[in-house]
C-alpha cells in the first residue's frame, strides 16, 4: 500500500478528472509531482488523459478509476479501491457533474442530478474521510456554485418526480452542495478542511446532453463571457497546498461568502444529512462495509 508520507508529492483524488476543470487540475498536479487518482466514466476520455500524462512523463503517478458516480454502489467501489491502494489521501477534489435535460433515474431509483452532483460528493467525502484523516494536512474541495442563492432544496420532492426542470435540478444540486459542506464541518465528519469553491462561468462543461441549438448558444456564450479554465482553477492549488485553518471555507469567484447566507443554514444542512442517510439506509449494501465508509445510516440496514 502506498504511503503519502514517503515522498513529498501529495495523493489527490479527483472526481470528474477526465474533462473540464477536473482534468486541468489533474494534469497540472501531475506536472508538479503529485500522485493522482482520476475518477470519470468515459473510456475515450481516459485514453486521452493517460496520453497527456505520458507526455508529461507522469503516467506512473496517474491511477484511473472508471466508475459511474451516479450509482451508490459505484461510489462505494471507488472508495474501496482507493482504500485498498493508499493509506492516506491529502486532497479530495469534487468536480463530477453532468446536465440532464430530461428527468432520468439512476440504478438506485434516484433523480440523476441529485445522485451525481450531490449524493456522490456526500459518499466520497464521508467515505474517504478516514484516509483524509490519515494525511498531514487534508482538504476537500467541492467545485459548485456557492454564494449563488438561486434555487433551493425541494424538501417535499427532492427527486423531482413532479414537473422536472433541468435548471431547477441543477440549482438544487448546487444548494445541496452548499449544505454538504456546512454539514461536514458542523458534524466534524473528519479532520479535512472543507472548501466550497464557485469558479464562475468557465470555458468548460460537457454540453453534449443538450439539443444542437442549445449547444451552439452555450458555446457562443462561453466564448464571449466565460473565464479560461486555467484562470478558474488557479485558486485550487492554494487550497491543496495551504488548506485554510478553519473547518469550512466558501469562496465565490475570489470573494469569501458570508456564512450567514440562508443557503448555508446549519438547520437545513442537518435536515439534508438526515434525508441523505434515509436514502442510503434504503439502498442495499453488505453490512461489513458500514464501518469502513463511516456513514451512520448504514448500521440500520440488514443484509
Ligand atoms: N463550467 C462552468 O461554467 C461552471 C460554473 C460553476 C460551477 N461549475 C461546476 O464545476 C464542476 C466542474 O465543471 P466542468 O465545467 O469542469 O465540467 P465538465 O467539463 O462537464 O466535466 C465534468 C466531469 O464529470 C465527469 N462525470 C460526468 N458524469 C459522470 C458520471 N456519471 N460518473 C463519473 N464521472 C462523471 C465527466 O467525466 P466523464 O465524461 O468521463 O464521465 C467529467 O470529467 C461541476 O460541478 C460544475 O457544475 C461549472
Amino acid at each position: 500500500m502506498a504511503d503519502s508520507t514517503s515522498d513529498p508529492g501529495k495523493t489527490i483524488v479527483v472526481s470528474g478528472a477526465t474533462d473540464g476543470m477536473g482534468k486541468a487540475v489533474t494534469l497540472s498536479r501531475l506536472a508538479r509531482g503529485d500522485r493522482l487518482v482520476a475518477v470519470g466514466s468515459n473510456p475515450a476520455k481516459f485514453t486521452a488523459l493517460i496520453a497527456e500524462a505520458e507526455r508529461l512523463g507522469a503516467a506512473d503517478r496517474l491511477h484511473t478509476v472508471r466508475a459511474d458516480l451516479s450509482s451508490i454502489a459505484e461510489n462505494r467501489r471507488v472508495i474501496d479501491e482507493i482504500a485498498a491502494r493508499w493509506s492516506a489521501v491529502d486532497a479530495l477534489l469534487l468536480f463530477a457533474n453532468r446536465h440532464s435535460p430530461r428527468r432520468r433515474e439512476t440504478v438506485d431509483g434516484l433523480e440523476y442530478t441529485f445522485a451525481l452532483y450531490y449524493l456522490s460528493r456526500y459518499l466520497l467525502s464521508r467515505g474517504l474521510s478516514p484516509l483524509l484523516d490519515a494525511a498531514a494536512d487534508p482538504v476537500i474541495v467541492t467545485v459548485a456554485g456557492v454564494g449563488t442563492t438561486t434555487g433551493s432544496i425541494a424538501w417535499d420532492d427532492p427527486q423531482s418526480t413532479h414537473g422536472y426542470r433541468a435548471i431547477r435540478a441543477m440549482v438544487q444540486g448546487a444548494r445541496a452542495n452548499d449544505l454538504l459542506g456546512v454539514g461536514f464541518a458542523q458534524e466534524q465528519a473528519g479532520r479535512a478542511r472543507f472548501v466550497m469553491y464557485h469558479p464562475g462561468f468557465t470555458r468548460s462543461g460537457d454540453v453534449s446532453p443538450f439539443p444542437l441549438p442549445v449547444r451552439i448558444l452555450l458555446r457562443v456564450a462561453a466564448a464571449l463571457k466565460a473565464r479560461p479554465v486555467a484562470e478558474s482553477i488557479a485558486p485550487i492549488d492554494g487550497f491543496i497546498d495551504h488548506p485554510p485553518a478553519q473547518p469550512l471555507t466558501a469562496i465565490d469567484r475570489g470573494e469569501p461568502v458570508d456564512p450567514a447566507l440562508p443557503t448555508l443554514d446549519p438547520a437545513d444542512a442537518r435536515r439534508l444529512a438526515e434525508l441523505t442517510e434515509q436514502i442510503l439506509a434504503r439502498s442495499t449494501r453488505p453490512p461489513d462495509t458500514c464501518d469502513r465508509h463511516h456513514i451512520t445510516g448504514c448500521r440500520s440496514v440488514s443484509s
